[in-house]
């Protein structure tokens, strides 16, 4: 190893340099260094290519999936619970009744159902008038959801309610079934 005291006649001068070339100080190992403003062209790449690259970042940045996408996603996923739900009525699972009563598809098909049906005798808000209150916390056949689909189906003849599963079908009763569920402040799930 050598320094730059001891190989001093090897060494470049500041006067054997071209006009405007300077010298930096120090030598290390014999090496010498230049100190020189970097080039045009090699200045227009670095900040160019700076420049693009907030440019295209600003383009190219996709944050649709904050947002946008996540609400779509779940609107899919509530239609497969829907699917799920409708394929899958078992009306004696009180669990899978507060299920569709929390589903906004099946609650507006219930009601859709209920105002077709039933609010004639118990009332636009449900509020009763022939037939029952039935937003109230009373509940003369039961207020279990699988009582309460019993007590829709098979219908309360000899007080003047029809059976309604052989009109509407199983789907249409659990539907109803679940607006009724969803408009009831006292009915709640009992797990
Ligand atoms: C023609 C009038 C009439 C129509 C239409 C009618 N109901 Fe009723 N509903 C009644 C009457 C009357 C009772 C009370 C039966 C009794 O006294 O036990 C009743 C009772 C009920 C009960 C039992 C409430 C309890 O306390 O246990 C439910 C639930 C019910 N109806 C739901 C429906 C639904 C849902 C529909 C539409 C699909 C409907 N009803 C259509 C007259 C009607």
């Amino acid at each position: 190893m050598s320094t730059g005291e001891e190989n001093n006649e090897t060494l470049v001068k500041e006067e054997d340099l071209p006009e405007g070339i300077i010298l930096r100080e120090h030598v290390v190992d014999g090496i010498q260094e230049y100190d020189q403003r970097l080039p045009f062209w090699w200045l227009c790449i670095l900040f160019g290519m700076i420049t693009f690259s907030i440019i295209y970042w600003l383009v190219m940045d996709d944050r649709s999936y904050e947002g946008g996408n996540k609400a779509s996603l779940e609107a899919k996923l509530e239609e497969v619970a829907t699917a799920r739900l409708a394929n899958s009525i078992d009306v004696t699972n009180d669990k899978l009744f507060w299920e569709m009563a929390s589903n906004p598809a099946f609650v507006s098909a219930g009601e859709a159902v209920y105002n077709t049906n039933c609010i004639a005798c118990h009332g636009a808000e449900l509020q009763g008038g022939i037939g029952f209150n039935l937003v109230d916390a009373e509940w003369v056949h039961g207020s279990k959801p699988s009582e309460v689909y019993v007590t829709i189906s098979k219908g309360v003849l000899e007080k003047g309610m029809q059976a309604w599963e052989p009109l509407l079908g199983q789907k249409r009763v659990a539907e109803v079934v679940a607006f009724v569920l969803s408009k009831n402040p006292d009915l709640k799930p009992t797990e």
